[in-house]
């Protein structure tokens, strides 16, 4: 793909007068870890094979009595918790893994957490699809439609990863995050400064779960061409951080915190040097979650804030590629809040 491509498919919006902020953050891991160790045993693989090439030392996997959408009706009602309101006006729900094709799941987390008749609807951009939701979310809302939406994005990867494919086994995990969007000020902090969003189904090919038609013939699993999504997402996420920095008015070097996909610790690496970026203004927390696709970003934010990495202030770009293929970032200056995070 060249940056050109990349460049000619992508809109961006640099935001009107009233902004969408971020007001509250909540999360939820299952409870049930699970080590590299664990994997060796099912795989031809091995723990320093995992850690090296991937960051990854553990990831999470959900109860079979735990739905994707238990999942993200805990990190709502987290997020709920964490901005300290009772209700929003909109839920979109971002995830992979839904439950079922129909119907959507947003609409049943609202009823589930005493949402009542909000409008309520579901993101479909894999590992973009929080990123996506929170452009939708913030367009509710300096739109007029909406003063507060929740964005939901919830993960069961465990479910569609063949446990037989070592290329992909070991890297997903399960989990989901969540935050609360209200209406405010473009210069109060978490206000969303600029957006990049962009697409290239030329790439549909590299990331795919098969539908009903060719799970007819056999095919079940996730499939991904793993070395090219990873050269694809460094120059993907990077061209798409310089677009949202030039809009926010920022460089790298004044750049705080990237906060970008959490998919492999090499990509963020490697990313983190094409921008000329040290590894500590760079969030890598995945080693005990693995990838979790839509989840990823709300949940590297929540650990960021816990271990002091990201702080209130902080001028901070979050972006991330996947399937579609899909990319967003998106700019902000980071909030004073306290994230809300639980496991199930
Ligand atoms: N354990 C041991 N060996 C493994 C392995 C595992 N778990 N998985 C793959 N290998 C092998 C391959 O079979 C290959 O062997 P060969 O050289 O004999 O053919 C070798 O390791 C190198 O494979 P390659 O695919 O080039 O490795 P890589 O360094 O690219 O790492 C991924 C593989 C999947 C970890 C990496 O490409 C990746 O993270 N891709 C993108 C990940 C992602 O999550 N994207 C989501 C959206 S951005």
């Amino acid at each position: 793909m060249s940056a050109s491509g990349l460049d000619k498919n992508t809109r961006r919006n640099s935001g009107p007068p009233t902004s969408a902020v971020i007001a509250g953050l909540g999360t939820c891991l299952p409870s049930k870890e699970i080590h590299n160790a664990s994997l060796v045993g099912e795989l031809d693989t091995s723990d320093e094979w995992i850690r090296t090439r991937t960051g990854i030392e553990s990831r999470r996997r959900a109860d079979p009595a735990v739905s994707v959408i238990d999942l993200a009706c805990e990190a709502a009602g987290n997020a709920l918790r964490s901005a300290g309101v009772a209700t929003v006006d909109g839920l979109i729900f971002a995830t992979t893994t839904p439950e079922r094709p129909c119907p959507a799941g947003a609409p049943e987390i609202a009823a589930r957490i005493g949402q009542g008749n909000i409008p309520a609807f579901d993101v479909s951009a894999v590992c973009s699809g929080f990123l996506y939701a929170l452009a939708t979310a913030g367009s509710l809302i300096t739109a007029g439609i909406a003063d507060n939406v929740l964005v939901v994005a919830a993960e069961t990867y465990s479910r569609i990863v063949d446990p037989a494919d070592r290329s992909t086994a070991i890297l997903f995990g399960d989990g989901a995050g969540a935050v609360v969007l209200r209406s405010g000020p473009p210069d109060e902090p978490g206000a969303l400064l600029a957006y990049d969003l962009g697409s290239d189904g030329t790439g549909a090919h590299l990331i795919r779960i098969p539908g009903a038609r060719e799970q007819a013939t056999g095919e079940r699993w996730f499939a991904m061409s793993g070395r090219k999504v990873y050269l694809q997402a460094i120059d993907g996420m990077a061209q798409s951080t310089l677009r949202v920095l030039k809009d926010c008015g920022w460089s790298a070097e004044t750049l705080d915190q990237l906060v970008p996909h959490q998919a492999n610790a090499r990509i963020m690496e490697a990313l983190a040097k094409r921008l000329d970026l040290p590894p500590e203004r760079v969030v890598c927390e995945l080693a005990r979650t693995g990838n979790t696709a839509a989840a990823s970003i709300p949940l590297a934010l929540a650990d960021a804030a816990a271990a002091g990495r990201l702080r209130p202030g902080h001028r901070t770009v979050l972006t991330t590629f996947g399937g579609g293929i899909t990319w967003a970032s998106a700019g902000l200056i980071w909030p004073k809040l306290t994230a809300v995070t639980s496991e199930i």
